[in-house]
């Protein structure tokens, strides 16, 4: 197949154009950033220079694809314009050709906190302020499947592995301040995937005849983020402190980002594991804290 992937130098769109490419698929990968396509390269990705404020530059580029994965995002004032704009351009490239897919990239925090009871797919969304625009935009993904033209959204928990994403800051507070740092008292479990476990669910689901679904990614690790923390502060040498930091000092630092940490997840994912087959290899974050550690050490200065 030939795979087109937006935000291909991103931590989750570089795992996930690398899985297509290890695959065998033809892919290519879209990158804004001049001097970041090297990686790209090694992977055996074909880079395509762009960016989602004009996605004329590369449509005809996805246009040549059958499979379409939204990996792309940028934090600014005009985040959800640029990902309407860019699933809009991927839909118009996709839709009139039968047999093509598309892959959204979503993300479990529009469940807001689920407690202690594992939800799936059709759990009701309460999505934190952060992400409240996500629900609209998966539902329109979802409403343009039909007529050959497959769409799908992935929901993946918080991603870890290599450059460490989200779990990055535990590394580095804990390396500068001597204390892993979290949002809350630490006693919430976010759900997690490795970024290779998750790249795998991208080509399995592309691979399968699966259309207007939503797919949850996560692992079955159920640790605490005290837990999580604690490793990852062990793991850096600050012999496993962690400091809290009060949800509402957090926010007024870091805005409304901050009560996403604070969430308090269970997902399952049982319904990929039954209908593609995906099993996550990694277990989950504590017990590999030390190779993830030196895995965020070695990646430093890479994006992914
Ligand atoms: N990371 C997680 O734990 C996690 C968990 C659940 C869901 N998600 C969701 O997954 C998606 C990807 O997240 P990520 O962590 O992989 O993000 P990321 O590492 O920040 O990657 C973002 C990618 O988008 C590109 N990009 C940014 N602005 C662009 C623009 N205007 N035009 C074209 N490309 C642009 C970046 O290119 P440059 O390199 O040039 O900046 C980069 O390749 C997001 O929707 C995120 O909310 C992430």
């Amino acid at each position: 197949m030939k795979v087109f992937v937006t935000g291909a130098t991103g931590f989750i769109g570089s795992a996930v154009a690398a899985a297509f490419a290890r695959a065998g698929h033809e892919t290519y990968g879209l990158f804004r950033t001049p001097g970041t396509d090297r990686p790209l390269e090694i992977a055996e990705v074909v880079p395509v220079q762009g960016t989602m404020e004009e996605p004329d530059g590369w449509r005809l580029a996805a246009e040549r694809c059958s499979v379409l994965v939204h990996c792309a995002v940028e934090y600014s004032d005009r985040s959800w314009d640029l990902h309407r704009g860019a699933l809009g351009a991927l839909r118009d490239a996709g839709r009139d050709r039968s047999g093509r897919v598309l892959l959204s990239t979503s993300g479990v925090w529009v469940y807001g906190d689920t407690g202690d009871g594992a939800i799936d797919e059709s759990a009701p969304l309460d999505p934190p302020t952060f992400v409240a625009p996500r629900p609209a935009v998966d539902a329109a993904v979802l409403s343009w499947n039909g007529g050959g033209f497959r769409t799908i959204v992935i929901r993946p928990g918080c991603v870890y592995g290599r450059s460490g994403s989200l779990t990055a800051s535990w590394f580095e507070s804990a390396e500068k301040g001597g204390a892993a740092r979290v949002v809350g008292d630490g006693t919430n479990r976010w759900a997690m995937v490795h970024r290779d476990d998750l790249a795998d669910l991208y080509v399995r689901t592309a691979e399968s005849g699966l259309g207007g679904e939503v797919l949850n990614a996560t692992d079955r690790s159920r640790a605490t983020v005290n837990e999580c923390a604690a490793a990852a502060s062990s793991a850096a040498g600050a012999e496993g402190r962690v400091e809290r930091i009060p949800v509402e000092q957090a926010v007024a630092s870091m805005g409304p980002f901050a009560t996403c940490l604070a969430l308090d997840q269970h997902v399952d994912s049982w319904k990929a594991v039954r209908r593609l087959g995906w099993t996550p290899r990694h277990a989950g974050f504590v017990d590999a804290a030390p190779q993830l550690y030196a895995a965020w050490k070695a990646s430093r200065g890479s994006a992914v």
